[in-house]
């Protein structure tokens, strides 16, 4: 793994360097006059975050952009910055949709300022991020931002109802995944396309390509998150594990278990209300495959992923930095561990 770091190192300094200017960015967009407001917005934006979102955006800007040295601009910046405040603004309010106290290392925000308080600053977050979204100034831009925050909430809605069938159930489980987090990734990336004052290549195709590699990179990325909830500690994490059985949702490990062992419906559709569920439910997702299963699928988005990125006309002659590191990035994202 250092080795492949090693062959990166370049990239990775060009991308951090991307990243300090969204963090610099998004501080100085959020400050205001309101001495608490100011200090809550700000909380969560302390490096702490594992800025996948930027990271991910600005490579693949970077990837197409034909300019020297594969030049950002100002506005695909925007986008990975206002992609990153919507994200911390969702999870400002997923803590307290979730009734959860404790997010990146440290007491949630909700815990600190009390839920009242907490919505508000996502609030006012979404509000700024309108703002520079609003001064990109590209009408089918503000449509898929706009669409990210629409499929947020309805996946968030998704996860307070559980579906009858197990068929259902799954399909389920992958729509809500889209809209929870692979649509970000999605249309994030589609996005940086139209601003990037291509020429001489099918813009729509390549916008396409762009936002099914975010879709397949986003699908991975939630199912090992998924798997990782069943499997990793809360430090490791920085937030509470096994909390989605704790909230009643069912994710793709307990779905697949549930296939091999038919007697958890009957605790998927309490949503583990009684006393005993949870214990039980990962006593049998341990005696199924359900967990190689999860990772096999995030396997397939991700290989998935990968293989859409060999489209881009960037990549004939395979040396495309860019690119490559977006496959690494795809690949890493199996092997994390919080
Ligand atoms: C984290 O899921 C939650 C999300 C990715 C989306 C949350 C969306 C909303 C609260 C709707 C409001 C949206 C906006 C833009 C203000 P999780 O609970 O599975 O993850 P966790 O373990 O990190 O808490
Ligand atoms: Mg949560
Ligand atoms: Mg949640």
């Amino acid at each position: 793994r250092q080795k492949t770091n090693e062959e990166f190192q370049p990239t990775i300094n060009l991308i951090k360097e991307d990243l300090h200017l969204i963090n610099r960015d998004i501080l100085q967009h959020l400050g205001c006059y309101e001495e608490e407001l100011n200090e809550l917005a700000k909380y969560h934006f302390d490096t702490k975050g594992k800025l996948i979102r930027p990271m991910i955006i600005c490579t693949m800007a970077r990837s197409f952009n034909q300019q020297e040295d594969n030049f950002l601009h100002e506005n695909q910046r925007s986008i990975a910055t206002l992609g990153e405040m919507i994200h911390t603004a969702s999870l400002i309010h997923d803590d307290v949709v979730d009734s959860s106290d404790r997010r990146r290392g440290k007491p949630a925000a909700a815990l600190q300022w009390g839920p009242r308080k907490a919505v508000l600053a996502g609030d006012y977050i979404l509000g700024i991020a309108s703002i520079v979204l609003a001064r990109i100034g590209n009408s089918d831009v503000i449509s898929l931002l706009s669409r990210v925050i629409q499929d947020l909430v309805r996946g968030e809605f998704m996860q307070l109802s559980t579906k009858e069938s197990d068929a259902e159930q799954f399909q389920d489980y992958l729509n809500k995944t889209f809209c929870k987090t692979a649509s970000l990734f999605a249309n994030t990336c589609k996005a940086v396309v139209l601003l990037g004052n291509l020429s001489n290549i099918n813009i729509n195709q390549l916008a396409d390509y762009a936002y099914e590699f975010g879709k397949n990179f986003g699908m991975a990325f939630q199912l090992i998150d998924d798997l990782l909830d069943v499997t990793a500690t809360d430090d490791d994490l920085g937030k509470p594990a096994t909390a989605d059985l704790k909230l009643g949702l069912s994710t793709a490990p307990v779905l697949f278990a549930s296939q091999q062992f038919p007697e958890l419906q009957t605790l998927i559709l309490r949503r583990f209300s009684e006393s005993g569920d949870i214990e039980r439910a990962l006593e049998l997702i341990d005696q199924s495959d359900g967990k190689a299963r999860t990772y096999h699928l995030a396997e397939q988005y991700a290989n998935e992923a990968c293989r859409i990125l060999n489209n881009f006309p960037q990549s004939l002659n395979g040396s495309n930095r860019f690119l490559k590191f977006l496959i690494y990035l795809t690949q890493s994202t199996l092997k994390r561990r919080h």
